[in-house]
C-alpha cells in the first residue's frame, strides 16, 4: 500500500501567501468596487529591459531554425552562461571555475533541494524571522520534530530583532548547515563583513556549511557592505551560495538562477570536489537543465548593457522603499530595512498581532501588506511592506495609510 510523506502533515496551515490571499478575497467579496493596494508579495512588476527581451528573443529565434536549434543542454547549464558568471565575480575580486557554478531555474528551488545532498541527520540552524522556504523544506525532508509553541523541534533559529540589527549570530550549540539570507527577506536588513566572517569562523571550526541565499545582493548600494559571502576569507571551504535573476533582472516569471558550490567546500570525511560533484549528480539526475531561452535572457543581463538597465530597475524600486520608509515614520512607526533591499520591516505601534494589524490595515486603508509572525514567531508585532510594486500605487497607498489608518 502506498503511504504518503507525514512530514508534511507537521508543516503550518496554508504557505503564508495562500492565507493573505484567502483573507484578501474574503475582503473584497464583501466590499466590491473597492480597489486594494498591494504591498505584500514580493514580486517584482516592472517590464524587463531591452538587452534582456533582445537576448530571450534571440534565443527564441535560435529554436525556430534547423542550424542553430538546441535540445536538453548540459544539468549544470550553459557554458559561456557560467562563464559570464566566472567574470561577473572576478570583477568583484572571487575566483571562480565555470564548474562550481550550476545554472537553475531559480533559487527557491535551489535552496530546498540542497538539502539533499546531505545526511539526514544534520541539524539544521534558520533565522527568526526567516524566508519561509528553508524551514518547510527542512520540515518536509524530515529535518525536524513536531512544531510547538510556534517553532519546530529539531530546529535551531537564530533570532534577529532589534537588538542585533536584525542580523542573527551564530548558534551557541553545534549545528550542521546554516541558512543565511543577506539582503534579507523579510527584515531588510543586510550583514556586514564582520557579521559574516563570524558566521564563517563558526562554520570552519564546527564543519558547519552555510546555505548563503543572495537572491537581493545587487540591492546592496554601500559598496563596502559584502555582496557575495566569498569575499569572506575560508569560505570557499564553507559555503554554499545561491542566486537568481528574479529580484534584479525581473526574472521572476522567466525564472533562472545559479548556485556555487566550490571545489574546496568540505563537510565530515569528504574530498576535496566530493561536495561539487553530488550537487552534479543531483541536478543531473533530477533536473534537466534550466530553459535554454531563460539563459539566453540571463547571458544578456550579464552583459554591460544588460546590468546597466538592471541596476535602473533596482534604482526605481529603492526609490519605491524611501517613499514607504518615509511615510511610515512621518506617522510614527518604527521602520526597518529599505535600504539596500526592497523590503520595510515596520514594527506594530500597539500591542495587535501581525495578523490583527494585517487586518485593520486592509479595512481602514485598503492595503496588503504581509504580517511578520508569517515569517516565525520573532516576527510578531511585525509587519513588511514590498517596494516592488508601481510607483503611483505606493504613492496612493501610503497616503491611504496616512490618512485613514486609526493609530
Ligand atoms: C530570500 C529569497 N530567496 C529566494 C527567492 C526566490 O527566488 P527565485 O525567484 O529565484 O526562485 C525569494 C523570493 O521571494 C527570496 O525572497
Amino acid at each position: 500500500m502506498a503511504t504518503i510523506n507525514k512530514n508534511y502533515d507537521k508543516l503550518q496551515g496554508a504557505y503564508l501567501f495562500a492565507e493573505i490571499a484567502k483573507r484578501t478575497k474574503n475582503f473584497i467579496e464583501k466590499n466590491s468596487g473597492v480597489k486594494l493596494m498591494r504591498l505584500g508579495i514580493g514580486d517584482t512588476t516592472l517590464p524587463l529591459t531591452k538587452t534582456v527581451l533582445k537576448g530571450l528573443e534571440e534565443g527564441v529565434k535560435k529554436l525556430g531554425n534547423k542550424k542553430t536549434y538546441t535540445g536538453y543542454g548540459s544539468a549544470q547549464g550553459d557554458l559561456a552562461l557560467r562563464s559570464a558568471l566566472v567574470d561577473f565575480y572576478q570583477k568583484r575580486n572571487i575566483t571562480l571555475d565555470p564548474q562550481e557554478i550550476f545554472i537553475s531555474d531559480g533559487a527557491k528551488s535551489d535552496s530546498a533541494n540542497i538539502q539533499s545532498i546531505f545526511g539526514s541527520d544534520n541539524i539544521i540552524a534558520v533565522a527568526d524571522p526567516v524566508y519561509p522556504v528553508y524551514v518547510d523544506s527542512s520540515v518536509i525532508a524530515g529535518r525536524t520534530g513536531e512544531f510547538k509553541d510556534g517553532r519546530y523541534e529539531g530546529l535551531i533559529y537564530m533570532a534577529c530583532d532589534e537588538a542585533n540589527g536584525f542580523v542573527p549570530t551564530p548558534p551557541k550549540q553545534k549545528t550542521d548547515l546554516i541558512y543565511l539570507c543577506s539582503p534579507n527577506n523579510p527584515t531588510g536588513s543586510v550583514a556586514t563583513k564582520k557579521q559574516l566572517k563570524d558566521f564563517v569562523e563558526y562554520a570552519l571550526q564546527n564543519k558547519a556549511i552555510i546555505i548563503f541565499d543572495a537572491a537581493y545582493t545587487e540591492y546592496i548600494r554601500d559598496p563596502s557592505l559584502p555582496k557575495s559571502i566569498y569575499e569572506i576569507e575560508g569560505a570557499k571551504k564553507c559555503a554554499i551560495e545561491i542566486n537568481s535573476f528574479s529580484k534584479w533582472s525581473g526574472f521572476t516569471g522567466v525564472r533562472l538562477g545559479w548556485t556555487v558550490v566550490p571545489m574546496d567546500l568540505v563537510a565530515e570525511g569528504t574530498q576535496r570536489g566530493q561536495i561539487n560533484s553530488l550537487w552534479y549528480r543531483r541536478q543531473s539526475t533530477m533536473f534537466n537543465g534550466a530553459s535554454n531561452i531563460s539563459q539566453a535572457g540571463a547571458f544578456s543581463a550579464l552583459s554591460a548593457a544588460g546590468q546597466i538597465e538592471s541596476k535602473k530597475l533596482i534604482a526605481y524600486y529603492m526609490d519605491n522603499a524611501a517613499l514607504i520608509k518615509k511615510s511610515l515614520s512621518k506617522i510614527g512607526f518604527e521602520v526597518f530595512g529599505g535600504e539596500h533591499a526592497p523590503y520595510i520591516w515596520a514594527k506594530i505601534p500597539s500591542d495587535m498581532s501581525s495578523w490583527e494589524f494585517f487586518d485593520k490595515l486592509l479595512v481602514e486603508a485598503h492595503v496588503v501588506a504581509t504580517p511578520g509572525s508569517g515569517f516565525g514567531r520573532q516576527g510578531e508585532g511585525y509587519i513588511r511592506f514590498s517596494a516592488f510594486g508601481d510607483k503611483k500605487d505606493i504613492k496612493k497607498a501610503m497616503k491611504s495609510i496616512e490618512d485613514n489608518l486609526k493609530l
